[in-house]
């Protein structure tokens, strides 16, 4: 018999390794490693040998296959994240801080589609009925017919299930869930990792759609979403700042529809509310025009978005000038950095940079490049950009401008939330957008020497 092996797992991805560590090598965390017991040593050569299993049946592809059948919530911006509504026999998580609002999200969630028909049971492992109900008070959904459950035995809710058969279970959250058939405590890799693996059969073997709240942790013994990524079909995030309202549900894989697609939420005194036009939201502070502030014409998903960068650039008092970002990649700022003083000839040494997305948006395109390097020489130069100026692009290494996709929806975008003109760079197909004059650009220190002067 082959002896089952201590192991040890990162809490924060999952990664598995034969000894301890204080970093973890695949994802760099620090003190994330703990032991942990593997769920099941696997089929040995004895037991294939003896013991054989029962021969698969095999298909082919050409079967036509009808595309799945959707509930839709009747909330746009979370079905348009889903894909277009919820599959029947799927598994879903929502990963996201404490408190950013996922509870509040899927118990409006449970209530939509409960009302949409759907036989939805909400399992709470963190509050107790009376909790959810209260919470339910508050957001007016006390006429749904979503049943609630305060469980965190595993055993005890799959024979629930087994019985009641939803179409829908909400499980809050997956952390708080244990399996008798594990000796680890709650919480821990090999616990989280058993609870998702056993919902999500379950869920594939009964034909009911379940979606698992996972919390984002920083540390520690608990395990975070990330370990359960690669069981479920669809993985979504709810993301958003501390002491903003705006909260963001992305997807960052979807086995029904497209990754990257986003839906806008603001948390308000009675729960969710949608944004339909994100646009308006992440740009409404704008006052007058100002040095450092620039309008970066994005796409995220499938959906065109304006979103105001800003930048703040300032003598540093330091030997080292500091560099901060908030909503966008340090190391991609950089790069803009090393670009602007090598191909430019504009350095930034001895000055602090600080650069901000505003609303709390988090910016992952390559085609916020130019509209980071023009705040950045907006707020040095202390020159501000025309207020009805759109900016977007990729800087190469080079200092040349790379185009991006989807320029006409970009354009259409900003001449909808009544922009003039925009700074793209050249190439592609020739294109106009009626009402917006759009100056096209081949390179950085061309675009620089026409919007700065001489720089
Ligand atoms: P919650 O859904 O409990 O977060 P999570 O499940 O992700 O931990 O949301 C908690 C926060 O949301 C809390 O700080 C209060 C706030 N909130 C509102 O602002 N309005 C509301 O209607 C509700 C229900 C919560
Ligand atoms: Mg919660």
């Amino acid at each position: 018999m082959a002896k089952s092996k201590t192991q040890f797992s990162c809490t924060a991805c999952g990664d598995v390794s034969t000894k301890w560590a204080g970093r973890c090598e695949a994802c760099g965390e620090w003190n994330t490693i703990v032991e942990d017991k593997p769920i099941s040593t696997g089929p040995s050569a004895a037991s294939l040998g003896t013991a054989r299993g029962r021969r698969i049946e095999l298909t082919d592809l050409t079967t036509e296959e009808a595309p799945p059948p959707r509930t839709v919530s009747g909330v746009a911006e979370l079905d348009r994240v889903l894909g277009g509504g919820l599959v029947p026999a799927s598994a879903t998580l929502v990963g996201g801080d404490p408190g950013i609002g996922k509870s509040t999200l899927l118990l409006q969630a449970a209530a939509r589609f409960s009302r949409m028909g759907l036989k939805t049971i909400y399992v709470s492992g963190e509050e107790a009925n009376a909790q959810v109900r209260m919470r339910a008070q508050r957001l007016g959904l006390t006429h749904s017919p979503v049943q609630l459950a305060a469980e965190t035995n595993l055993r005890d809710i799959l024979t629930t299930l087994d019985a009641e058969k939803p179409q829908l279970v909400i499980i809050d959250s997956i952390q708080t869930m244990w399996s008798d058939s594990v000796g680890s405590a709650p919480g821990s890799v090999s616990q989280v990792r058993a609870a998702a693996h056993e919902l999500t059969a379950f869920a594939k073997r009964n034909g009911i759609a379940v979606i698992l709240v996972g919390h984002v942790t920083k540390e520690g013994q608990i395990a975070g979403p990330r370990v359960v990524e690669h069981m479920v079909d669809t993985v979504l995030y709810f993301e958003g700042e501390r002491g903003h309202q705006f909260r963001i549900l992305r997807a960052v894989k979807n086995r029904f529809g497209p990754a990257d697609e986003i839906g806008v939420f603001e948390m308000t005194g009675k729960g969710l509310a949608e944004v339909s036009n994100p646009s308006a939201l992440f740009l409404s502070d704008r006052g007058q025009p100002s040095p450092g502030s620039v309008v970066f014409a994005g796409i995220e998903g499938t959906r065109p978005v304006l979103i105001e960068l800003q930048a703040l650039v300032a003598p540093s008092p330091h030997s080292q000038p500091r560099r901060t970002v908030v909503g966008w990649d340090s190391g991609r700022l950089a790069m803009i950095l090393a670009v602007l003083e090598a191909r430019v000839g504009i350095p930034f040494t001895g000055l602090d940079v600080y650069l901000n997305v505003a609303g709390g948006m988090k910016i992952s395109e390559p085609a916020a490049d130019l509209a980071v390097a023009t705040a950045l020489l907006s707020a040095r130069e202390d020159a501000a950009l025309p207020a009805d100026t759109v900016v977007f692009g990729e800087i190469a290494l080079s200092g040349a401008l790379r185009t991006v996709g989807q320029t006409e929806n970009r354009l259409k975008e900003a001449q909808k939330l009544g922009f003039s003109s925009a700074i793209a760079p050249k190439g592609g197909k020739a294109l106009t957008v009626e009402g917006i004059t759009l100056k096209r650009q081949t390179d950085l220190a061309s675009f620089v020497a026409e919007t700065f002067g001489a720089g």
